[in-house]
C-alpha cells in the first residue's frame, strides 16, 4: 500500500505586505472603476490541499510569485501555515519542527554558504549539524560531488572563487549528504548548463529509484518536470488549479493541428491569459507612474532662464 510523505490541507498563507501609497494611488482598480485598489496582506497560498506519496518525485509548477517557494517552506518548518495544516511522515512542522527537519533537506537557488571555506568544509560542517562526522563523510563528500561532475581540484578551493552553477552543485550535494527521507527542491536547476543539468536530473532520479526517497520539486524549466516527475501540481496566484501525471494534465488543452500539447502548452494554457492581463495593468500603472514623476520634476517653460534656452538651440 501507498502511504503518502507529506499531507497539505486547505493551507492558507499570507505576507502582511501592504501595496506602497504611489502604487496605490497611481494603480487604477482591477474591476475599471478607476478607484484605488485596496491594499494589504499578500494571499500566497489560498486553501491548497493535495498530498505526496512516498517515493515518487512531485512536481510544482506555477508563474513567478504563484507560492511555490512559500509551500516548500512552510514543509520545510521556515513558515507557519495561517490556516490549515501540513504534514510530513505523520508529523507537524509547526508542533515537532526538530523532528521533521530530521526527516527532510532543502535546496532552494538562493543557498548560503561560507564563502572563503571550500565546498568539503562547507559540507563538512553541513554533516556536523546532522550528527555526523569521520573519514566516512569525507569520502562520501567527494564521491557525491564528483557524481554532480564537479571537478576535483574545486572541492578544496574556497566557495568564493567558484561559478554560481559550480554553488548550485555544493548546495545539492549538502542536502544529499543528510540521506534525507524527502528532499525539497526548489528550482535546483535554475542557472545550471545543460550538462549541469542533466547530472542533476540523473543524480535526482537515481535518488528515487535507488534510495526510494520523496522529492517535491518546483522548476520553470517544464521539459525538466515532464522527465522527471511522477505528478505536477499547477499552482496560480496561491490556488492550485491542476494536479494530474504530465501525460494526464496534457489531456485537459486541445490538440493542435492533430498534435499533442507539450506540458508547455498546458501551463499557459491554465496560467497564460491571466498573466498577460497582469502584464497589461502594471505596464499601464508603471506608464502612469513615470509620467506623474517627470511632470513633478519639469519646470514650466516661462521659468527656465532665457540663457539656458539659449543655450538648448545652441
Ligand atoms: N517573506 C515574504 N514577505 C512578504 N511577501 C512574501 C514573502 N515571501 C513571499 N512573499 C510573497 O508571496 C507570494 C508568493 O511568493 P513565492 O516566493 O512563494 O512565489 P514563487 O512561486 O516561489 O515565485 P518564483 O517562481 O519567482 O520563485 C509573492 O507575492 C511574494 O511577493
Ligand atoms: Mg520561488
Amino acid at each position: 500500500m501507498t502511504t503518502n510523505a507529506i499531507i497539505v490541507n486547505k493551507v492558507t498563507k499570507r505576507f502582511g505586505k501592504s501595496t506602497p501609497a504611489l502604487w496605490r494611488k497611481l494603480r487604477p482598480g482591477k474591476n475599471g472603476s478607476g478607484k484605488p485598489e485596496a491594499s494589504g496582506p499578500v494571499l500566497a497560498l489560498d486553501s491548497v490541499s493535495f498530498q505526496v506519496k512516498q517515493g515518487e518525485i512531485f512536481g510544482v509548477l506555477g508563474p513567478n510569485g504563484s507560492g511555490k517557494s512559500t509551500l516548500i517552506r512552510l514543509m520545510a518548518t521556515l513558515l507557519l501555515a495561517d490556516e490549515g495544516n501540513v504534514t510530513v511522515h505523520g508529523l507537524d512542522p509547526a508542533v515537532t519542527p526538530l523532528a521533521v527537519q530530521q526527516l527532510i533537506n532543502r535546496v532552494s537557488v538562493e543557498a548560503s554558504f561560507f564563502k572563503k571555506l571550500s565546498p568539503m568544509e562547507n559540507l563538512i560542517y553541513g554533516a556536523r549539524l546532522y550528527g555526523m562526522g569521520g573519514k566516512e563523510i569525507r569520502r562520501r563528500v567527494v564521491e557525491i560531488l564528483t557524481r554532480l561532475g564537479l571537478e576535483k581540484r574545486s572541492i578544496y578551493n574556497p566557495m568564493e572563487e567558484m561559478s554560481r552553477g559550480m554553488q548550485q552543485k555544493v548546495a545539492i550535494a549538502r542536502a544529499l549528504l543528510s540521506r534525507p527521507k524527502i528532499l525539497l527542491l526548489d528550482e535546483p536547476t535554475t542557472g545550471l548548463d545543460p550538462v549541469s543539468k542533466r547530472e542533476v536530473q540523473a543524480v535526482v532520479q537515481e535518488l528515487k529509484e535507488r534510495d526510494g526517497t520523496t522529492i517535491l520539486l518546483t522548476t520553470h524549466d517544464m521539459n525538466e518536470a515532464e522527465i522527471l516527475c511522477d505528478r505536477v501540481a499547477i499552482i496560480h496566484k496561491g490556488k492550485l488549479i491542476a494536479l494530474d501525471t504530465p501525460e494526464a494534465l496534457k489531456d485537459l488543452v486541445p490538440r493542435l493541428n492533430g498534435h499533442k500539447p507539450s506540458l508547455e502548452d498546458v501551463f499557459i494554457h491554465l496560467t497564460g491569459d491571466k498573466l498577460k492581463e497582469e502584464e497589461k495593468e502594471d505596464i499601464e500603472a508603471a506608464q502612469s507612474m513615470v509620467r506623474a514623476l517627470t511632470q513633478e520634476h519639469q519646470e514650466p517653460a516661462d521659468q527656465i532662464e532665457p540663457a539656458l534656452l539659449e543655450q538648448e538651440k545652441e
